[in-house]
């Protein structure tokens, strides 16, 4: 994970949400996170939820064991997953908001209003050696709130942008864009290292790709169902295709 190339960390959760449709042992997330890592992802992102629908324990204790790239282990702000965050010391934690009724993560933290709490929540991940990110909207007041607790990352939530376009709502589109490429910069200037993901596709990701300071991107959704069509590796080289040639 060196240098200015625009990094790729593959989400799998979407495998275990298959996997656990039926109960059984597959398809097995580790074995997605392993062909993932083959493929060229750099980083492989899990979410583990409070109420397990997807990526289990045992998923993040098997992770830690197998893989050769980072884990990005996402959380909510509880005890219990700072608890388990702290016994794997994963490379990186991202601070996801998280309601138990919601499809999937629909906004992102509210970080200003909970300032005092926050920094407490992560002082321990960070003095644990785990990089501590932010999972928040383009919004400069969540920005800056970020940026004073200390986390050294903040991931910009792309889900916005990436439902305008898939309704054809355009001028929404470009003007969530608007706000994604000015915020990048502006979290970039604080020297804050910028990721962004959330609902990224094929037809989303060149746009946001093409912001010089993102250095990460996370995709998981789409990835894991167009991995039915073609497969995993040839699914994750094209993303990884489209982002370099955004970058060029
Ligand atoms: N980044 C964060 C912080 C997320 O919570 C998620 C969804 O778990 C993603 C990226 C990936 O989103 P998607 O699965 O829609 O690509």
């Amino acid at each position: 994970m060196s240098g200015n190339k625009l990094r790729l960390g593959v989400n799998i959760d979407h495998v275990a949400t298959v996997r656990n449709a039926r109960g059984g042992a597959y398809p097995d997330p580790l074995r997605a996170a392993k062909l993932a890592e083959e493929a060229g992802a750099d980083g492989i992102t899990a979410h583990l939820r409070e109420d397990r629908r997807h990526i289990s324990d045992a998923d993040i204790d098997g992770l830690m064991e197998v893989l050769s790239v980072p884990l990005n282990f996402e959380m909510a702000a509880t005890e219990e997953m700072q608890k388990i965050a702290l016994r794997h010391k994963p490379h990186a934690v991202c601070i996801v908001p998280e309601k138990r009724e919601e499809r999937t993560t629909e906004g992102g933290l509210e970080v200003a209003r909970e300032e005092n709490r926050l920094a407490h929540y992560i002082a321990p991940l960070r003095e644990a050696g785990c990089r501590v990110s932010i999972f928040i909207a383009a919004d400069r007041a969540q920005i800056e709130a970020a940026h004073r607790i200390g986390a050294e990352v903040i991931e910009l939530h792309t889900g916005a942008y990436c439902d305008a376009h898939a309704e054809g709502r355009f001028e929404e589109r470009d003007r969530e864009l608007e706000s994604l490429r000015e915020m990048s910069a502006f979290a970039a200037s604080l020297g804050l290292e910028v990721h962004a993901g959330h609902g990224l596709t094929y037809d989303t990701v060149k746009p946001i790709a093409a912001f010089p300071e993102v250095m990460e991107l996370n995709i998981g959704h789409f990835l894991i169902g167009e991995s039915i069509f073609r497969g995993l590796p040839p699914a994750i080289e094209e993303m990884r295709r489209l982002m370099d040639e955004a970058r060029a």
